[in-house]
């Protein structure tokens, strides 16, 4: 949507100390706007970037602590910020592995992330994650797990998302 037309759908007069109302529509002025200046893209977790809102990386932690899972399998790896993310808290944990799938593992991202201390508890798999080949390749690294973490964060659109989910 068009920023003009966002903006004019949108407008209306709120109490902005009210409680609830002024909260709501703060938190979408602020998620759509900041946007625009690229605000995920602006972190990095123990050197590596990482492309996530803070606040989902804390709610990231709070799952992987709560499962303490045997496997997370996450798709998209860009930099590699959120393997090496998620390999951190297995490595607090003491237990797990992450395999991440890309369809585009640059080499530059491929080498720091195999230089990574944390690059014990990382597998990388290129290719599509809705190409079967890949997915059966992700079920036989999963076989014997009791407990899989499935983390979604390649191509976003509706259809594809749904193909990974099948
Ligand atoms: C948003 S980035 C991932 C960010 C990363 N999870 C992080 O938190 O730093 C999306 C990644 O998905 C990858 N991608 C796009 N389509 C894909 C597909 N069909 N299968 C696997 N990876 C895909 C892109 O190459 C890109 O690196």
């Amino acid at each position: 949507m068009k920023d003009k037309e966002f903006e004019k759908r949108n407008r209306t007069n709120i109490n902005l100390m009210s409680k609830d109302l002024g909260l709501k529509r703060l938190s979408k002025n602020w998620i759509f706007n900041c946007s625009k200046y690229e605000y995920s893209y602006h972190f990095s977790w123990l050197g590596r970037p990482i492309i996530q809102f803070p606040q989902d990386i804390i709610a990231v932690q709070e799952l992987i602590w709560k499962v303490k899972p045997d496997l997370v399998v996450e798709t998209g790896i860009a930099h590699g910020g959120s393997l090496i993310f998620s390999a951190s808290i297995l490595e607090l944990l003491g237990h797990g592995k992450v395999v991440g799938i890309d369809i585009d593992i640059r080499k530059h991202n491929k080498k720091a992330i195999e230089s990574h201390p944390l690059h014990k508890r990382i597998i990388m798999i290129e290719g599509s994650s809705i190409d079967e080949t890949i997915a059966k390749k992700v079920y036989r690294i999963a076989k014997g797990k009791k407990r899989v973490l499935v983390f979604l964060d390649s191509n976003h659109t509706s259809d594809h998302v749904s193909k990974e989910l099948n």
